[in-house]
């Protein structure tokens, strides 16, 4: 039988679709890495330094070898030896040196989660700790500048003259912001599931980037990339935590090949806040001066964040300073220092989220000394092109952004005075602050097959982290196919599709969906061509890949751009902050679906705000642990911190980017929304805070 591939369907770009897994989620159907039901499986516990600094002077295992359905434990002395790829991070239990505390130093594995813990309890580690220096400050005499940045920016730039362009400067703002350490909080802690199987190896990973996981893995272990499957169907949350390989992957493939049975593996939420991941901590110096009449005549910037013994990771903080605003003196640096810490890592939005906390404030504090609308003055040093790289905007609507969002939020009735406007016993007032976030894409491959009967199975290995990727990329491949969305049926969460780009980035939706995309053209293309325009019995199928597709555009500063609105109150009595209205205005190319890319704009702007009055991980300094590692400690705003938040996307068409002309979205929503709050801070209170998150302490 042959059919027709049918040539019209309403576009399926543009619509509220809702979650294609959506209802086996809430049924509870939708498995996650601990999840998947192997047989004979058993459950690893990790156990972790207790000094940051230091040598595993010896590891006692037999009395956790007695405990009952205790399989084996494994620790530098006995565990399968891993071949040196890339980060020495992932080179776990290879060697007796500590670097952190926290670091994995052994693994129990038993037939129970129970037993396994117990069995963790009782290896006896002997550590040999030394002083540990764990605690950024700017003045740190290891502070360096590395030669790059994270995402491969130089760690410098500098055009014209800043001091020369702050001494011409009519008004000027010269301040220093800090912001602390983060941790993601996933709602899914890390966790694995590993197999062998006939040599090969099986694991199902919570994991943003199944393509990297298996890539790690195959290095690793030295095996060939046929012989490793990862998959991530479903990952219950990331926010860049699950963007790198995890300790849990590895060990439980490591565990699972030492026992011979399947080993799952999953951190407790405390174990998470060491092994997981977290956002450095920054001090961002930022040097503004403008001429009397409101024009930038120098913006520096400089950034100082912290990195592990093990790896370089130099969070970009100062990056978006070079394309924000017109200026003709220009500075940013970053410099870095390696403490006795676990390695940061990409948090939301890295780079940009910390670093609009400062610029953002200090455009506001400049705006003020100057007596300028900091929406206007915005406005009014707008860059016509890259200010530094001196190439056109693929697209920019950020003026656009600010007047809409001060159109609708009621700015032009606002009294600038600060500390003014009072409601009982609270200060009311009202902060802006621009957003944006690179529009990145990388190249992914995908599968488009067209069956006889009328169907349509598109693959991508996509991470559905709980963005709504895989509704999207439907969506996207729908419309490539021009067929009604339910003859599509999308599979993401396997490195065995083909390789793809992680969920990270903001990155996924313009990646995965040009691949998508190129894969139902060449194959509507090939049906019409080969087939005359009906599908085989034995169907259609053709692979994609865009490498070169994205490699060949043109130099184009590609980046999405938006303007946050706020309105807080601050109590007179306790010093409380309360966010009453927060309003997002955003150009980020062609929204897909409008449901789904709300969902992610005002769960970027919840964890703005989070960050803004809550979160900070505490270090304490004579051991270089996190004393808030559980949920009781590290506080996330919950829903009664969060007001009704407002999200409204300006159509932008952007021929540039992709062939959907779709700019990243998960990230933008974060950045700026400190810096909008901290400015309501100032309006309501005149006091100026400049350390995150804000406090009673700031306000009493
Ligand atoms: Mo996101 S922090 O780039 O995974």
């Amino acid at each position: 039988m042959t059919t027709a591939v049918r040539r019209t369907a309403p576009p399926a770009i543009g619509v509220a679709s809702p979650r294609v897994e959506a209802w086996d989620k809430v049924t509870g159907r939708a498995p996650y890495a601990i999840d998947h039901p192997v047989p004979g499986a058993a459950y690893a516990w990790v156990v972790q330094s207790t000094v940051a600094r230091g040598v595993v002077t010896g590891v006692d295992t037999s009395r956790a070898l007695a405990e009952d359905g205790v399989l084996a434990v494994l620790w530098h002395g006995n565990a399968p030896r891993l071949e040196p790829v890339g980060d020495p991070e992932l080179l776990l239990l290879q060697s007796p040196r500590i670097s952190f505390r926290g670091q994995v130093v052994a693994v129990v594995v038993a037939t129970s989660p129970e037993a396994a813990r117990a069995g963790a309890d009782l290896v006896r580690v002997s550590e040999g700790g030394t002083i540990a220096d764990t605690v950024l400050r700017i003045d740190h005499p290891a502070l360096y500048q590395p030669v790059q940045v994270n995402a491969g920016y130089p760690a410098r730039s500098a055009i014209g003259d800043v001091d020369a362009g702050l001494a011409a400067s009519a008004v000027r703002v010269d301040a220093t912001y800090r912001t602390p350490a983060e941790h993601h909080c996933a709602m899914e802690p890390h966790a694995t599931t590993a197999f062998w199987e006939r040599g090969c190896l099986v694991v199902f990973d919570a994991t943003q980037a199944s393509t990297s996981v298996h890539d790690v893995l195959a290095g690793l272990f030295e095996l060939p990339p046929s012989a490793v499957r990862v998959v991530n169907e479903h990952v219950g949350g990331g926010f860049g935590g699950k963007a790198a390989t995890a300790a849990n992957t590895i060990l439980a493939a490591m565990a699972a090949r030492f026992v011979g049975r399947p080993v799952k593996l999953s951190l407790t939420r405390q174990q998470v806040f060491a092994l997981g991941g977290y956002r450095t901590p920054t001090i961002q110096r930022i040097r503004l001066g403008a001429s009397a009449q409101g024009e930038l005549l120098a913006i520096g910037h400089d950034a100082v964040s912290q990195t592990s013994q093990l790896a370089e990771f130099v969070e970009q903080s100062a990056v978006l300073s070079r394309h924000m605003y017109a200026a003709p003196n220009r500075l940013t640096t970053h410099r870095v220092v390696a403490l006795d810490v676990p390695t940061p890592g990409w948090m939301r939005a890295p780079g940009e989220c910390p670093g609009s906390f400062a610029l953002e404030s200090a455009i506001d504090e400049l705006a003020f000394a100057g007596n300028w609308d900091p929406v206007r003055f915005r406005i009014d040093n707008e860059p016509p092109e890259h200010p530094e790289e001196r190439i056109p905007f693929s697209s920019r609507h950020l003026v656009e952004c600010l007047e809409a969002g001060a159109e609708r939020f009621g700015w032009a009735a606002r009294d600038p005075r600060p500390a003014v406007r009072r409601d009982g016993e609270w200060l009311i007032g009202t902060g802006v602050a621009a957003s944006t976030y690179p529009a990145i894409t990388w190249p992914s491959t995908a599968l488009a097959r067209a069956t006889a009967d009328h169907r349509f199975d598109v693959e991508v290995n996509a991470a559905d982290i709980g963005t709504g990727a895989r509704t999207v990329l439907r969506q996207i491949a729908a419309d490539a196919l021009a067929v009604p969305l339910e003859h599509v049926a999308i599979a993401v969460g396997d490195s065995a599709i083909g390789p793809a780009t992680v969920a990270g980035g903001s990155m996924g939706t313009a990646s995965w969906g040009w691949a998508v995309t190129k894969a139902c053209r060449l194959l509507r293309e090939r049906i019409d061509r080969d087939h005359g325009g009906t599908v085989p019995d034995g169907g259609v199928a053709v692979r994609a890949d865009t490498t070169v597709d994205v490699r060949d555009r043109p130099d184009f500063a590609r980046d999405a751009y938006g303007a946050q609105f706020c309105q807080v109150r601050v109590s007179t009595v306790t010093g409380e902050v309360r966010v009453d209205r927060l309003l997002g205005v955003f150009a980020a190319g062609r929204i897909v679906n409008p449901t789904t890319a709300r969902s992610q704009l005002i769960g970027g702007m919840t964890m703005g705000l989070s960050g803004a009055l809550l979160e900070r991980s505490v270090v304490d300094p004579r051991t270089g642990d996190f004393v808030t590692g559980d949920l009781a400690a590290y506080h996330v705003a919950v829903n009664a911190d969060v007001p009704r938040i407002e999200v409204v996307f300006l159509d932008e068409e952007d021929p540039h980017l992709n062939p959907m002309g779709v700019k990243g979205i998960g990230e933008l929503g974060i950045v700026g929304t400190a810096a909008a709050v901290a400015n309501a801070v100032h309006h309501a209170t005149g006091i100026r805070v400049r350390d995150l998150p804000i406090g009673l302490e700031h306000l009493v």
